[in-house]
């Protein structure tokens, strides 16, 4: 295997630097620097204090909001250096992971004004001693210190910071927070070319690097450095800055399904590692973008086909057997992490799936046993990895805001329903919350966030429901509930009736990062019919509007828009639809 060595480590520098022309293709960048901008810091103070008995204590911790927005729900996360361990807490939901604790509001003490307290409490045992914690986060941001006041430690850019050199350890807890976030002007001119497209030209989407020669620009497009040299002109303005890119080649890509089949054969790991991988640690290194935070989306659906789409589940295929046996989706992935992570501004969210998928039991916790063996090998640590995101380029509702998966009807729990079907979770932000809880407990940081891309899981338009269905049946409760139009939660090709969802949003929820477009709407999953092309894409029957479906998708027909081009290229109609449908909706 070849391994790259990256440039010394280096100080940043105090203000951000233009770099390069402006390549923007038709728009300029003053409509362009809308985006998350505008997103309040949050901030936090925590007061704790033990009354310790020898063998035992109480602990009282006050939060205080010295941000200037209301929180929405809170997380508060810290950890003892002993054996503490949890008795029983109030005034919030306590649980305790080896030895990290996390406090989650409870119903009606999540809204914390600016300037404004909440208190609580917990009987803990111990023996040895009864050391105070150092250090609080709420919300993944650390507690006493405002992020975005020049002079805090930890700020970039601050001189004399320890640690600011450049190590992996100046990373803040949520890239997202405060930041401005790049929109790609070839996403952006696209959608402004459609009727009404405007409205969300402006918003941040990511940029996908799905072979070896899209870092240098495919059919006369922009380059990976030809976007960083414009992320660089966006940033102008701006404390801090998010670039998000996808990274998306593996060997055997797509093992599950045909429509993004990729350029690399099962075999090719070496191609992979020194003809894509390196060349984008190379560029991502240049000192030109170490003001950037650069946001990395690592290999949409991989890890999870090799939880799911294994013998000898009914849902295996040949080739994720092949992918499974040859190792080369976890050898990929770790070597991404480990050349990537090694650079200071670079945050590796890896892909989870998403709810319809993982949020099964038995799911879940293979799954997060996958990610930790395979962010641990190769070279590879915990510390390489910032986060995980799950619905990239899917169609799961991120709330189900009239059902939850405690309810029942008739004394029957929803879980039992044909929509649901036993899973744990109901929609995706309660799914990335559990299970970076379950990732956590399993060795990851305890100041991991989640992404949740939210580009085309609206679900607008004449057909959603205003308020839980009827109670006459499970099914009819279930079905006339949720927000989630499609057939089954296993379709995924250019749904049919789906919009846009929640604009990109820094740190909208506990433990969530963001919620973000990283699918570019309106560009196609994949060919309704056999299209010929060189870019190793194939014809999936699940794109198909006439399919009648197969194991992973329950046997239901596709739901998929007819007319469909190849899977990356641009769908007019479908991006007309998802602008109709878009919730919120786009006025
Ligand atoms: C699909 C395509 C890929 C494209 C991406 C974003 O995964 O296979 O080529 O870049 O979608 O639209």
């Amino acid at each position: 295997m070849s391994r790259t060595t990256h440039p010394p480590a280096r100080r940043r520098r105090s203000a951000l630097l233009t770099a390069g022309a402006l390549v923007a293709a038709g728009l300029g960048t003053g409509g362009m620097l809308q985006g998350t901008a505008s997103a309040a810091a949050f901030g936090c103070d925590v007061d704790y204090s033990a009354n310790d008995w020898g063998s035992g204590f109480t602990a009282d911790v006050t939060v205080t909001n010295t941000g200037d927005t209301a929180t929405n729900g809170w997380t508060l996360t810290y950890s003892y250096a002993g054996n503490q361990q949890l008795q029983q807490g109030w005034n919030g939901t306590w649980s305790q992971s080896g030895r990290t604790v996390t406090v989650s509001n409870i119903s009606w003490n999540g809204t914390i004004a600016p300037g404004a307290s909440v208190s609580t409490g917990a009987n803990f045992n111990y023996s040895g001693t009864n050391a105070a914690p150092t250090s609080f986060s709420v919300n993944g941001v650390t507690c006493g210190e405002d992020p975005g006041d020049p002079g805090d430690p930890g700020d970039p850019g601050d001189p004399g910071d320890p640690g600011d050199p450049g190590e992996p350890g100046d990373r803040v807890d949520n890239p997202y927070a405060g930041a401005g976030v790049y929109v790609n002007p070839e996403w952006s001119e696209n959608a402004a070319s459609e009727p009404g497209g405007a409205a969300v030209a402006d918003e941040p989407t990511a940029v996908w690097l799905d072979r070896r020669a899209a870092i240098q620009g495919v059919n006369g497009g922009m380059s990976l450095r030809d976007h960083l040299d414009e992320a660089m002109v966006q940033a102008e303005g701006y404390d801090d800055f998010v670039f998000q890119v996808v990274v998306y080649n593996l060997p055997g890509r797509d093992c599950a399904a045909l429509a993004s089949n990729g350029e690399l054969g099962p075999e090719d790991i070496d191609i992979y590692e020194s003809e894509f991988i390196d060349p984008i640690a190379d560029i991502l290194s240049d000192p030109a973008y170490a003001d950037l935070r650069i946001v990395t989306i690592l290999e949409i659906d991989s890890l999870p086909n090799l939880v799911t789409n294994v013998s000898p589940r009914e849902t295996a295929t040949p080739q994720c057997d092949v992918m499974k046996a040859n190792g080369n989706y976890q050898e990929g992935i770790s070597y991404a992490l480990a050349e990537l992570g090694a650079i200071p501004n670079v945050y590796n969210y890896i892909d989870a799936g998403h709810y319809g998928w993982i949020g099964w039991d038995d799911n879940l916790l293979a799954s997060a046993q996958l990610f930790k063996t395979t962010a641990t090998m190769n070279g590879a640590s915990v510390d390489d990895v910032a986060g995980f995101i799950v619905n990239t380029a899917n169609y799961g509702p991120t709330v189900e805001p009239y059902y939850t998966i405690d309810d029942s009807v008739n004394g029957t729990s929803v879980r039992q329903s044909s929509w649901v079907d036993w899973n744990r979770y109901v929609d995706n932000q309660s799914f990335a919350q559990g299970f970076r809880q379950q990732l956590v407990s399993l060795g990851f940081n305890s100041n991991i966030g989640m992404l949740i891309d939210t580009s085309r899981n609206g679900w607008g338009g004449p057909d959603r429901p205003t308020g839980p269905g009827p109670q006459t049946s499970l099914d009819a409760y279930v079905d006339g509930s949720r927000l989630d139009g499609r057939l089954q939660a296993g379709n995924w090709c250019n749904q049919s009736g789906a919009g846009l969802g929640e604009r990109p949003t820094a740190a909208p929820a506990p433990g969530i990062d963001a919620y973000a477009w990283i699918k570019p709407p309106g560009e196609s999953d994949g060919a309704s019919e056999e299209i010929p092309n060189d870019e190793g894409k194939g014809f999936d029957r699940m794109c198909d509007p006439t399919y009648q479906g197969n194991p992973r998708n329950g046997n239901n027909p596709s739901g998929a828009l007819p007319d469909a081009p190849v899977a990356g290229h641009w769908f007019s109609a479908q991006f007309q639809e998802l602008l109709a449908n878009a919730y919120p909706p786009v006025n």
